[in-house]
Formats: structure tokens, C-alpha cells, sequence
């Protein structure tokens, strides 16, 4: 059905459509932006995100050369730090004790790990399902938190959601598009493009695997 002439940023969001939606009608995440959970599943949630960027993260330095994978590395996007204020906020001091992901969770950041130590269009997929998802939905997720727990407006807690050094996102999600849009040139291989399409819906999966076990650990008692 996509043709050569149907630019590549349109294809990832095409294929990966369907598990968006399922992604953010899970029962998890419908139940914490609906104000039904406490912030002690924000915190499990926020652990979580912490497993998964620390693998992105430490796998874009020496991908940062790469033809494929290192243009899409941006320091603005880094969230790690941001994420281990949070978890200061939300845990204490000593957030990192105790810390242990999911079992959905380890297998999703071992993945990423995978694709940063041996395949940088895999790479690619998984950055692009986790940025370009913080930069749109995240913004919603930070609104509800902010009302549900009281988190100071962007503050301790959200700064997650809070790209400081983006100040225009939609310009940003733009320009992001033109390099997705750009790898048509340096992947020309066809099916490698698709395996890179089917690692984006693989990511999904992994999203939504961690939201089912988040959901088991908390489960709505009404
Ligand atoms: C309740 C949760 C979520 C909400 C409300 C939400 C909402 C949105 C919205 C409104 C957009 C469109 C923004 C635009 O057109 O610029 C978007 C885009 C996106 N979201 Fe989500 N989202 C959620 C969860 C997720 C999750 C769990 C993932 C994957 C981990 C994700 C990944 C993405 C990606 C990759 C895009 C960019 C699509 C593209 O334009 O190529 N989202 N989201």
C-alpha cells in the first residue's frame, strides 16, 4: 500500500496508528489520567520510564556518529536527569534503593539496549516511539498529573514532560519528521525500512506489556 513517494514519517505513524490507540486506552493509563489511581502508581510508572530511557540514553553515545541513528541524537531530548529529579521528588533522597523494573519493563529496556549495541535502525524505531510520544501525549499526561497530585505547574515530578531546551515543539516534531523522512537516503533497502517499521509496533508492544503488568500491580478495587 506505501509507495516510495509516501514519506517515512507518515508510514511509522500509519503502521503504528492502531497500537497507539491501544496503547492509550490501556486500563493503566486510562485509570491514572482518569484521577482513579494514587500517586504510588505515578511513582511505579515514573520508575518504570526511568529503566527504559537509562538503555536509550546510554545507548545513543556511541551511536552518535552513526548515519542513521546519530542525527537523531539531540541532547534537548535527554530525559534521564529529568527523571532522576522526579524520582528524588517522589521517592526521597535515596530513590535509587529498592528500585527494580518490571518484568516487562527489563525485557523492554534489554531490547533497546539490543538495538543500540547492534542495530541503529532499530534504534531509531524505539527512539522515535518514546520522544515524539513525550514531546504529543506526554503533555497531556503531565496536565492530569499536575491535577491529580498536586505537582507544581512543570515542577518536581513532571519534569519529565518538560523539555526545557524545546522551546517551539511542534516545530521541533517537524523537523524531527524531516530526518524519519531523511532515512529513505541512507536506509535505501526497502524491507530494511519495514524491519525498521515493524520495530516501531514492537516498541508499542513492549509500551503496552509494561502498562498490563502496572495494571496487575494496580488494579482498581472499585
Ligand atoms: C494516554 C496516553 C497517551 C496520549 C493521551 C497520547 C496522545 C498523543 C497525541 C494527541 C499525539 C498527536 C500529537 C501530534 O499530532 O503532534 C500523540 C502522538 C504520538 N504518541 Fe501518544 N499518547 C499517549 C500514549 C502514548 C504512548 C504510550 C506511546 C508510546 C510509547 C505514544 C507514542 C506516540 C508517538 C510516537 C506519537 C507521534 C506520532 C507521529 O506523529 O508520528 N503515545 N500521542
Amino acid at each position: 500500500m506505501d509507495t516510495p513517494l509516501t514519506p517515512f514519517s507518515t508510514v511509522i505513524r500509519t503502521a503504528s496508528h492502531e497500537q497507539h490507540t491501544e496503547a492509550e486506552t490501556s486500563t493503566f493509563m486510562g485509570d491514572m489520567l482518569g484521577g482513579r489511581l494514587g500517586v504510588d502508581a505515578y511513582t511505579r510508572y515514573t520508575e518504570q520510564l526511568w529503566f527504559v530511557y537509562r538503555a536509550l540514553e546510554d545507548g545513543a553515545q556511541s551511536l552518535r556518529d552513526d548515519p542513521v541513528a546519530g542525527p537523531f541524537i539531540q541532547p534537548e531530548l535527554l530525559r534521564v536527569s529529568e527523571l532522576e529529579r522526579d524520582l528524588a521528588h517522589l521517592r526521597g533522597a535515596d530513590w535509587r534503593t529498592g528500585l527494580t523494573p518490571l518484568p516487562a519493563t527489563a525485557a523492554y529496556a534489554d531490547r533497546v539496549a539490543e538495538c543500540a549495541r547492534t542495530w541503529p535502525g532499530g534504534y531509531v524505531a524505539h527512539h522515535y516511539t518514546r520522544y515524539l510520544g513525550d514531546l504529543s501525549g506526554g503533555q497531556i499526561i503531565r496536565g492530569r498529573a499536575e491535577q491529580t497530585w498536586g505537582f507544581a505547574r512543570k515542577g518536581d515530578g513532571v519534569r519529565f514532560y518538560v523539555f526545557e531546551g524545546i522551546s517551539n515543539p511542534a516545530a521541533f516534531k517537524r523537523s524531527y519528521r524531516e530526518l524519519l523522512d531523511g532515512i529513505d537516503e541512507v536506509v535505501a533497502d526497502e524491507l530494511e525500512r519495514k524491519r525498521i517499521v515493524d520495530e516501531c509496533k514492537n516498541a508499542f508492544a513492549l509500551n503496552t506489556a509494561v502498562f498490563r503488568e502496572l495494571g496487575e500491580e494496580f488494579p482498581l478495587s472499585a
